[in-house]
């Protein structure tokens, strides 16, 4: 059965554009795509590609999940994921979707939570990079890492070379996160697991 996900973005929207492009024959199928911001990019890729999309005004947090979830009651998602979507989700709203909620970030968690992670890896002066896809809580950027992918960094990087390198890995990991999800090779049965075992590390993209 296809696994069907709803997709928060808040701007550009790249990380759908790639889960759109190779949805085809693999296992999941983006049903509706929400953002908080009316002007994001995501939600013209979104319209560009027949998916349901809404605009949820989210100026304060509860009126912003209460729309949320009443627009999931009707979409029914098996999974939600935050791609690029810049607002902490509230305890109450998490626990209604326990283990259902992943969300994309560009640092190798738990290290850089929040933003202008590349940035802050230069200036500390660390060799290596990368991202991850965990589970949401209901802390910024926190909940168990179920993937990552690693980049080196260079000596004449900048947070820009860093940003455009790795947004491509974000891309494949996204992707590869969530057919192992849909194909039940990551599942979450008593703690996450991988091909059945518990899941000690996470599991990295080495490509
Ligand atoms: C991505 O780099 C994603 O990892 C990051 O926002 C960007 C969204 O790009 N997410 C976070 O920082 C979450 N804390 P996109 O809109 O092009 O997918």
């Amino acid at each position: 059965m296809t696994m069907r996900l709803a997709v928060f973005i808040s701007g550009r929207g790249s990380n759908l554009a790639a889960l759109l492009g190779a949805q085809k024959n693999s296992g999941y199928q983006v049903v509706h795509v929400i953002s908080n911001n009316a002007q994001a990019q995501g939600l013209e890729i979104a319209h560009e590609n027949g998916v349901n999309n809404s605009h949820v005004l989210w100026k304060e947090r509860d009126s912003g999940e209460k729309h949320a979830l009443a627009l999931l009651e009707t979409i029914q998602p098996d999974l939600i994921v935050l791609a690029g979507f810049m607002k902490v989700l509230s305890a109450e709203f998490v626990g209604r979707f326990e283990n259902k909620i992943i969300n994309i970030h560009p640092s190798l968690l738990p290290l850089y939570p929040g933003l202008n992670t590349h940035q802050r890896v230069l200036d500390d002066q660390q060799s290596t990079h990368g991202a991850s896809v965990h589970v949401v809580d209901d802390q910024l950027d926190h909940g168990q890492v179920l993937s990552q992918t690693r980049i080196n960094i260079e000596a004449n990087d900048t947070a820009a070379t860093l940003s455009e390198r790795l947004i491509e890995k974000e891309h494949r990991l996204l992707i590869k996160t969530v057919q192992m999800i849909a194909s039940g090779q990551l599942s979450c049965d008593n703690g996450w697991r991988f091909e059945g075992e518990p899941l000690l590390k996470p599991w990295v993209e080495d490509t």
